[in-house]
């Protein structure tokens, strides 16, 4: 449950400035933005710095498991699709880097964060593709457990934030129709077809249910952040708004959502789902699942591959300020 933004603040951010944190309190209670000139307390800027970075990695590592099948897609039209989604990828990874910087954090910070191992990013990236129909089941589950969890953002208090969220939202509903369709022309298609897109969803499903995050009781940000209104539901709120979605889609693909426990429960209204493997989560964020190795050192070798990029710029950069400082 949201609880008063000051309660958990530290006293000596609050006496900082008094000023700022009063406005800051008042922008928070009218549920307006907070931009980057405005005063905010230094908890504030760290969780968001942690949450978006987390996120723009995300998006940048989760390149990996979908470029994989670029060069195997099974005709030009789905190259092109595949394609286009996954340089999608890298445009919300540099909007989040973006919006990150306005809080302070230097991009490089970030990145160096990322390839030594330091930073997190989402468990859902750390599992294999094995074949096409995993393109279909990233898309619907994945993509769409992203817009469960990411259109809420869109009303995030801090402004750049909620602004790159926006942009970023259109571009996954378009990602999780594709993949839905995807999976729909297989269930159309021969059995051998029908099995592997079954198969796939049996391998995406509970890993998709784990982005949202560990059960409420074990979620140590949430609180926070909802009280700050960056989250607005709790992490089983928007798995439960994930899994009542989902049913009436896998029935209409004609796939089985591979959860014996899945029954609709109508003293709540909601479809109850079993208990899910947390220690296989546990595993995976502590870089012990099945692509973690794989994906860090890929991520590596790119950053390291791209120096001359990086140095190139800056040495361009250097001699349009140095023609510039002359010319004045
Ligand atoms: N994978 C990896 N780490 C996770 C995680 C996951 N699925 N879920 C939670 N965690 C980590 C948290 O980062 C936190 O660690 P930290 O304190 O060291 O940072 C810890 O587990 C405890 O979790 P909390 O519930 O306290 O964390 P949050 O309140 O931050 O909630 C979140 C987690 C729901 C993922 C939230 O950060 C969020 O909404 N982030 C923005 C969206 C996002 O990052 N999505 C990632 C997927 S990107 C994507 O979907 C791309 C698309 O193209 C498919």
């Amino acid at each position: 449950m949201a609880q008063s933004p000051t309660a958990q603040v530290p006293t000596t951010e609050i006496d900082d400035d008094p000023d700022g944190r009063a406005r800051f309190d008042e922008l928070i209670a009218a549920d307006s933005r907070i931009e980057p000139r405005d005063w905010m307390p230094a908890a504030y800027r760290k969780n968001l710095v942690r949450q978006i970075s987390q996120h723009a990695h995300s998006e940048i590592i989760g390149m990996q498991p979908e470029a994989n099948w670029i060069s195997r897609a099974p005709s030009l039209k789905r190259k092109a699709i595949l394609m286009a989604k996954v340089q999608d990828e890298a445009g919300h990874g540099l909007y989040l880097y973006s919006a990150a910087q306005t809080l302070g954090t230097p991009r490089d910070e970030m990145f160096q964060a990322l390839v030594d191992g330091r930073a997190r990013y989402s468990s859902i990236f750390n599992y294999p593709t094995l074949g096409w129909a995993d393109m279909g089941a990233i898309g619907w589950l994945v993509d769409g457990a992203a817009i469960c969890n990411q259109v809420p953002l869109c009303r995030a208090s801090y402004g750049p934030y909620a602004r790159a969220m926006v942009r970023i939202c259109k571009e996954e509903s378009f990602h999780q129709r594709q993949g839905f369709e995807i999976l729909l022309e297989l269930m159309h298609g021969t059995p051998a077809q029908r099995a592997m897109a079954q198969d796939a969803v049996d391998r995406w499903y509970a890993p998709s249910l784990m982005m949202f995050g560990p059960p409420d009781e074990e979620s140590v940000n949430s609180q926070q952040s909802m009280a700050w209104n960056i989250k607005r539901f709790s992490n089983d709120d928007l798995r439960q708004r994930f899994v009542d979605m989902l049913v009436p889609q896998a029935e209409a693909l004609g796939v089985t959502l591979p959860d014996p426990d899945l029954r609709f429960d109508e003293a709540t209204g909601h479809w109850a789902y079993g208990e899910l493997d947390w220690h296989e989560f546990q595993e995976v964020l502590g870089g012990r699942g099945p692509c973690n190795t794989q994906r860090l050192a890929h991520r590596r070798a790119a950053f390291e591959d791209g120096a001359w990029v990086r140095e190139a710029a800056a040495a361009y950069a250097r001699k349009q300020a140095d023609a510039a400082e002359q010319a004045a």
